[in-house]
Parts: C-alpha cells; structure tokens; sequence
C-alpha cells in the first residue's frame, strides 16, 4: 500500500511526511512543485529512505497526475499543495487560483478517472483527503459562537476564497459522482519547518534579528492556535476512519490576539535566548498598517471530530509553542537559506511603510 500526498515539501506537509514515516512503513510518493514554501531540506532525514519517493511536479499537470496514480496505485492522496499565504493572496491572487483552484480541479478529475477504473474491492477502500482551512468560514463577532461544520461559507480574501472553490469542488465530486472524500478545516498551525512569512516564525526570526516585530493593526485580531503535529493526528485519523463525504473542523481550543500570541514569543525567547543588552524582546514590537479586509476573529468548535473519531490536541498553546521557539534557534542554518534570495524581496515588499 502507498499513499500519494501532494505539497508534502512545505510546512504541514512534510510534518506529515515525517510524522507518517516515523509511526509506521506505508511508503509516500510526495508531489510538490517545490515553489518558494516547498523545501527539501524538510525533508533531509528521509534521504535514501525508499520508503519516500519525492516528485518535483505540478498537481495542475494532468498527465503527471495520471502517470503517479498509473505507476504507484495508492490507496489514498492526502491534498496539502496549495498557495497558503494571505498576505501574498492579497498582492498576488492569481497563483492562489491557479493553484488551490485548477490545481484541486485537476487532481480531483485525475482521482476520478483512476478511481473510476479500480476493481470493487479497492474503489471501496480508496480515498482523498482535502487538508482545508476554516478561513473559508469568514471571520467571527468577538462573543460569536465557534466555526462548526455547518457554519455558511463567507470567505474574505483571495486565498479564502480559492480554498473554498477547492472545497466546494471536493464536496461536489462527492456528491455527483461519489468520489470516496474527506474534507478537515483547521485553524492556525505553528511548528518546525515553519515559513518565516507567517506570524509565529516571522517573529521569532525577527526577534533574534534585531528587527522590528510588525503586528498589524491594534493587534486584538484572535486566532485559534493548534501545533502542527496535533494537525498531522487528525489527518491520520481523518483518513483511518473519517465518514465519507464529511468534513470535520480541527482547532486547538486555543483562542489568542496577535499580540499576546507576539508577547508569549518574546517573553519565551527572553528566557531561552536573552538578549544582549538584557532589554525584552517585546521593545521590537511595532503596529504596522493592518491588512486589507483583515478577518477579525476564528475560532473553530472541534466538538465534531472529538465525538465521533476521538481526537483531541495533545498541546497546550504554552506546550507547543516551545517547539518552533527551541527548533528555530537549533536550525539557524534552515532559517539563513529560506530567508535568503525571494524572501528578502517579500519582506521588503510587504513591510515598506
Ligand atoms: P505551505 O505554503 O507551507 O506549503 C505548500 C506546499 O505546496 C509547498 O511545498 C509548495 O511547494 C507546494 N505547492 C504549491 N503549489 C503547488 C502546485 N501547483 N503543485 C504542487 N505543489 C505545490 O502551506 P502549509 O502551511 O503547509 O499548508 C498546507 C495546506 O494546509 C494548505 O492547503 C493550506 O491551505 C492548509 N492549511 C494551512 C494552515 C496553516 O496554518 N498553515 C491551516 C489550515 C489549513
Ligand atoms: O486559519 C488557518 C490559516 O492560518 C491558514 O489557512 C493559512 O494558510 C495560514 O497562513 C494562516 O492564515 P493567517 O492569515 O491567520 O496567518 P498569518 O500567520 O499570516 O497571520 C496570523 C495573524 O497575525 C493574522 O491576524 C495576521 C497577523 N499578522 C501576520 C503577519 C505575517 C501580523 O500581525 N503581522 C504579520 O507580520
């Protein structure tokens, strides 16, 4: 048996991989086409591991899809590949079509037609799982009730909006034409691997680089933070024994404001990397100007998943947090190549005042 995971260079994705390879000998065949966020150092410690074949491909390449699924026949794709940055979606909204869009169109058609043609047994078994976002859900009122499953889509930026196109279209190959599916919806993940363009590795990175720690806006906008690793659980669990055709929503319980969550990152990096002048880190701190239609609040009701397929975050946020804190500090190297070349250009980009 093999599973097929695309995206499986980038953050969650190769946290996946590695999660997978460590708990059990089902091989993965990783298509990522290695853009600015997919990365092979991730992935360094499977070198020479034949349990992982790496494919530097386009999930928007019908023929390369169809050819993996020919030469491979798993019994399973897990979908991460896609454009997950707000901010770039913001600046640069074509990608984000083209990839979370024609992208999860092409794969879904090429699962389609290689599902279409297996025998009965494995047709039963076979499955997708799409790996969504519960920014699809729009943003909430500060005493709102949590996102659940039902909660009506109203995404707010581009990069919302193409993740849910992708989910309606996963939802509608079920439907039409009974495509065996999964859908998860998770909130904020932070953990190793974890591309400095985002808000917990951004600052931690700025912080030991001596610059400015930029919060957007008042900095009061929550989300709710789940460590990678518990993500990479659900998954699995999503795809042991998840119903078909239904989604399930994965959080951490673990409601923040930016600016607590920047807070707790200086306050943890005073204690485990002090600054030199004994100054905090918190004196980095700097409001920025806020993000166009900039979504107030997330928070995702987990209720679902825990009742029926009993998962549940193994971290805290104070647990967790420790982590990609401990794991940047130990992999300056990691950090020195991702925030070399293209990210300098974003960061220029994105921060000029
Ligand atoms: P990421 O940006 O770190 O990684 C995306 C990966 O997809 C990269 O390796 C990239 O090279 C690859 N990729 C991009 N376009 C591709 C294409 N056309 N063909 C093949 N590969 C391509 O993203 P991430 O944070 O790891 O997110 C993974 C998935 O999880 C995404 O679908 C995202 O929407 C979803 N998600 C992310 C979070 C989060 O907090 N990061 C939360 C919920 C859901
Ligand atoms: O909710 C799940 C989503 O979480 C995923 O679908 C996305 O792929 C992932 O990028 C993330 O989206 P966010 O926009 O919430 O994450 P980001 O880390 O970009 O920002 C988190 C919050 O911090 C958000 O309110 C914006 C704010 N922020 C972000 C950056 C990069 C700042 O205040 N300053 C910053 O420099």
């Amino acid at each position: 048996m093999t599973i097929l995971v695309t995206g499986g260079a980038g953050f969650i994705g190769s946290n996946f991989v590695l999660d997978w390879l460590a708990g059990c000998d089902e091989p993965v065949v990783n298509l990522d086409a290695l853009t600015y966020a997919g990365n092979l150092r991730n992935l360094a410690s499977l070198a020479g591991d034949s349990r992982h074949r790496f494919v530097h491909g386009d999930i928007c390449d019908a023929a390369l899809l169809d050819a993996l699924l020919a030469e491979h026949q798993p019994r399973a794709i897990v979908h991460f590949a896609a454009e997950s940055h707000v901010d770039r979606s913001i600046l640069g909204p074509q990608a984000f079509i083209q990839t979370n869009v024609v992208g999860s169109f092409t794969l879904l058609e090429a699962a389609r037609r290689h599902w279409g043609g297996l025998d009965a047994a494995a047709r039963e078994a076979w499955r997708l799982l799409h790996v969504s976002t519960d920014e699809v859900y729009g943003s909430l009122e500060p005493q709102a009730p949590a996102f659940t499953e039902t909660h009506r889509y109203e995404p707010n930026s581009p990069y919302s909006a193409s993740k849910a196109a992708s989910d309606h279209l996963v939802r509608a190959y079920h439907h039409t034409y009974g495509l065996p599916v999964l859908t998860t919806n998770c909130s904020n993940n932070y953990g190793p691997y974890h591309f400095p363009e985002k808000l917990i590795p951004l600052i931690i990175h700025h912080a030991l680089a001596g610059q400015p720690l930029p919060v957007y806006g008042d900095g009061q906008q929550v989300r709710d933070w789940l460590y990678v690793g518990d993500h990479c659980a659900a998954i699995r669990r999503v795809l042991q024994t998840g119903r078909l055709g239904e989604t399930y929503n994965i959080g951490g319980c673990n409601e923040k404001t930016n600016l607590d969550v920047v807070r707790t990152v200086c306050a943890m990096l005073d204690e485990l990397s002090p600054r030199g002048d004994g100054q905090s880190y918190a004196t980095q701190i700097a409001f920025v100007r806020d993000r166009p239609g900039h979504d107030r609040r997330y928070a995702i009701d987990a209720g679902k998943i825990e009742r029926e397929l009993g998962w549940r975050p193994a971290e805290t946020f104070e647990t967790g947090l420790r982590k990609p804190i401990l794991w940047y500090l130990q992999h300056q190297d990691w950090v020195r190549e991702v925030t070399s070349g293209e990210y300098r250009e974003w960061v220029h980009r994105q921060y000029q005042p």
